[in-house]
Order: structure tokens, then C-alpha cells, then sequence
């Protein structure tokens, strides 16, 4: 029998409750990647049949794996890397698994580099929200206003450095230091002001034109490379699939039941996409856009409604307001990972650490604040795509599933049964858990990497 840790606790101390843990884990859950990336890659990869594949993958690879990060962190308690070091040996196979949690170290860096700078352009829409500059223009003024910004390094780089500040501020503080309290808050407020929205998106006159587009499924546009990229985004939404969740999983408690907490978080999460879907593609038709404008398409859609909507420069400014504490909750939990790894290693204070790794993030952001202007050209691009593509594609198209992949192998086959089932506890849904991570999960995902590498397509001729 393998030696249950009931003493290994975190050196970080402990989410004050279980309600705190599932806000936590929301608000690392909830971003961008909902209310920015998920409808213009549903736009760019045609609607319908690309947001079913994503659906399917949050509910069958997605979810599995978000339960099983959080069940390798509370039994390592300890950063990601060393965690899966330690339960490599515990579980009789190897230290190597530590690269799981390297990966989640890693993964969590190279993201919020580019998050950072979208985040960024939220911060700076409140501001141009509040001025009122969204009030009265036609979708060519508001497109403007996107290209004005973007254009410009000098003030991507300001608010790309103000968001990182206002990161390394609360990963600084601990993981008590107000980051509960603002969940709280932002999710049911922010929960509320898409559904405002949803109003307005439905007195539009298109609403019934971009339902269609996001529900009515033409599957002639899937493509191997597009369900890769729904498994993905299905994984950058959960915040599962590299290892990053391990950090947040070290504090839990080992009262709190994780299938419960995860069902609610995967929930939330799949409602607020859902819904940004069905305000921004109705604004996209009435106002004659085209749903796969790009990584703009929320900067350019939405400011429309707010500029011709009742009220709407409160509701505008109050919207980029949310938006970007759901994006400061997510870059937090993006951070954690490796300020949890250099406190543990080096002995420095929590302060420094996420000082120091801040910094770095900073400097690796410029990749992405240039890749709208002086090197968005095709001269300066690497695989036909800005460094700001690339990173995205190398996080999301790569890192998740492949690290999703070990993740799965490692909780359902590397680990012995009475192990998962001393986390996760004996239930039709341990069960559930346990078939997905060993069968569907990992053949799932092999499948999908062979079919957008045209693998598949090689074997059968
Ligand atoms: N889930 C976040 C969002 O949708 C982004 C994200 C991806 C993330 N991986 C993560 C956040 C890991 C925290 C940890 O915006």
C-alpha cells in the first residue's frame, strides 16, 4: 500500500472553505478564453458543428481531466512539478511524471504573456467605454477604434504592463488576499450583464440569424485541424489539460468532494461562453460583420451595442470593467503555478518570486504587443503565423492536449485504483471518472492530434 499523505499539507495554506475553493477554481476558469477566444474561434471555424465538438470535448475529455489535476495536486501539496515528482515514486513508477507539472509551470508563463496583452485591451476599453467613444459610431468607427489601439505598441505595452502589475500585486499577496473576494462577486455580476446584453442581442432583428449560425450544425465545415482546435479552446476554458490546476488542487482541503466542485465550475464556464456566443454573433448579422473577423471580433461587436444601447456607456463600461477582473482572476491562477514552484526551490519570499516572474512574463509579453504592429507583417512571421499565433497555437493546440493526454494515463493507469478512489471517494461518478481518463479520454485525444496531423488520412490512404 502506498503511504496516504494525510499529513503532506501545503506550505501555502489552505482555501478558507469549500465554496472559496469552487470560486477560486471558477475564476481561473472564466476569462478570455470565453468571452474572447471562444466566439471568434467559433466564428473562424464556421458555427454549429465546431461548437458541438467543443461541448463534447468539455464534457467527455475536458471535465475528466480538470477532476483529476485537482485530485494530483491535493495529493502532492506541493508545487506542480514537485507534486508529480512525488506521486510519480508514491504510485511505484517514476519521478519523470514530474514533467507534467513543468509543463503546467510553463504553460501557465507562456499564456499569460499573451493574455496579459489581451487583457490589456479590456483594460484600455473602459476607459474608451466611459469617454463615450463607442456612442453613435457605425461599425467602421468602432473597427477604428480597434485598429487605433492595436497599432499603437506604445499603449499595448501600457496596459499590457498596468494588467501584469495587478497580477503580480495579488499572486504577491497569497492566495487569501482578496482573489476570494473578488470572485465572489465578478462571477454573478458578470453572469448577469451578458444576460442584459442577451436582451438586447435578441431585439436586434438578427438574433434569429445568429443562433443559426452558432446551433445549426453543417458539419461539411469540420475539419480534423478545427476539432483540434475545439479540444483546445474546450481545454484553455477549464484551465485543465497542462497541470496548471495542481497549484490550485494543493490547497484544497481534503474534505471538499472534487467531482462536486468540478461539475459546478465546468458549468458556469460553459454557460458564460455559451452566452457570449449568443450576444456577439446577433450584434456580428445586424450589423453586417462577419463572425470570423479574427481575435478583434468582441472589440469590434460589442462597442456597437453599447453605442447605440440605452444607457450604454455604463453598461460598456461596466461590461470591460468585468471583463477584465475575469481576466485578472484567470492570469492569477496562470501565475500561481510558477510562483508556488520558485518559493518552494528558492526559500524567497512570496512577494519576490512573483516579482521576478512577473518581470520575465513582461519582457516575453512584447512578443505578443508587437505582433499587432511592427511585426505583424509577413516578413517578421515564423510558420505563417506572429509570435502571437505561434505561442497561442503551441499552448492551446499543443501543450493542453498532449499534457491532457499524460494527465489522463497517469490518473488512470499509473495510479493505483485505492489511491483515486481515497480522493475522489467510491460513486457512480468515481466510476464515470475512471472509464473516461483510462479509454475515452486518451483515445479521444490520440485521435484528434492523428487526424488534424494527417496521420489518419496516411493510414487509410
Ligand atoms: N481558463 C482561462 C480562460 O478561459 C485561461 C487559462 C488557460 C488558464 N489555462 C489556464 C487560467 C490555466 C489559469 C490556469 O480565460
Amino acid at each position: 500500500m502506498p503511504q496516504v499523505p494525510e499529513q503532506r499539507e501545503s506550505m501555502h495554506g489552505s482555501w478558507s472553505s469549500r465554496l472559496a475553493f469552487i470560486l477560486a477554481v471558477t475564476g481561473s476558469a472564466v476569462g478570455l478564453g470565453n468571452i474572447w477566444k471562444f466566439p471568434y474561434i467559433a466564428g473562424e471555424n464556421g458555427g454549429g458543428a465546431f461548437v458541438l465538438a467543443y461541448l463534447a470535448c468539455i464534457v467527455i475529455v475536458g471535465m475528466p481531466i480538470m477532476m483529476s489535476e485537482i485530485m494530483l495536486g491535493r495529493r502532492g501539496a506541493r508545487n506542480p512539478a514537485t507534486s508529480m515528482a512525488i506521486l510519480g515514486r508514491e504510485e511505484g513508477s517514476s519521478g519523470a511524471w514530474t514533467l507534467i507539472g513543468v509543463s503546467g509551470i510553463l504553460g501557465g508563463v507562456l499564456i499569460l504573456s499573451y493574455y496579459s496583452v489581451i487583457a490589456g485591451i479590456a483594460l484600455a476599453y473602459i476607459i474608451e467605454s466611459f469617454k463615450g467613444a463607442f456612442v453613435d459610431q457605425d461599425p467602421t468607427g468602432i473597427q477604428k477604434i480597434y485598429d487605433d489601439l492595436t497599432g499603437d505598441w506604445t499603449m499595448l505595452a501600457f496596459w499590457h504592463t498596468l494588467f501584469i502589475a495587478f497580477t503580480v500585486f495579488v499572486v504577491g499577496r497569497g492566495i487569501k488576499g482578496g482573489l476570494e473576494k473578488a470572485v465572489q462577486f465578478m462571477v454573478p455580476a458578470l453572469l448577469a450583464i451578458m444576460l442584459v446584453l442577451l436582451a438586447y442581442a435578441m431585439t436586434s432583428g438578427s438574433f434569429g440569424a445568429g443562433l443559426q449560425f452558432m446551433f445549426n450544425p453543417d458539419f461539411s465545415k469540420l475539419t480534423g485541424a478545427s476539432v483540434l482546435k475545439a479540444m483546445g479552446l474546450a481545454f484553455f476554458s477549464l484551465s485543465a489539460g497542462m497541470g496548471a490546476l495542481l497549484a490550485y488542487g494543493s490547497y484544497l482541503p481534503k474534505e471538499t468532494s472534487i467531482p462536486k466542485a468540478a461539475a459546478a465550475v465546468v458549468a458556469a464556464d460553459t454557460c458564460i461562453a455559451l452566452l457570449a456566443g449568443m450576444v456577439i454573433f446577433p450584434i456580428v448579422y445586424a450589423n453586417g460583420l462577419s463572425p470570423a473577423a479574427g481575435e478583434g471580433l468582441v472589440f469590434q461587436t460589442l462597442p456597437n451595442a453599447f453605442g447605440s444601447m440605452q444607457a450604454g456607456v455604463f453598461m460598456g463600461t461596466l461590461f470591460f470593467v468585468l471583463l477584465s477582473f475575469a481576466a485578472w482572476t484567470s492570469a492569477i491562477a496562470l501565475l500561481e503555478p510558477a510562483v508556488a514552484w520558485l518559493t518552494e526551490v528558492s526559500g524567497w519570499a512570496r512577494g519576490r518570486a512573483a516579482t521576478l516572474l512577473g518581470a520575465l512574463i513582461w519582457v516575453a509579453g512584447f512578443g505578443t504587443v508587437f505582433s499587432y504592429n511592427i511585426l505583424s507583417g509577413e516578413e517578421s512571421q515564423l510558420f505563417g503565423m506572429t509570435i502571437f499565433e505561434n505561442l497561442d497555437y503551441l499552448t492551446s493546440n499543443i501543450m493542453l492536449p498532449v499534457g491532457g493526454l499524460f494527465i489522463a494515463i497517469f490518473a488512470g493507469w499509473v495510479m493505483r485504483r485505492s489511491s483515486s478512489v481515497d480522493e475522489l471517494g467510491e460513486s457512480p461518478a468515481y466510476t464515470l471518472w475512471r472509464f473516461s481518463v483510462r479509454y475515452i479520454a486518451p483515445i479521444a485525444i490520440l485521435f484528434v492530434i492523428a487526424d488534424a496531423t494527417g496521420i489518419i488520412g496516411v493510414l487509410t490512404g
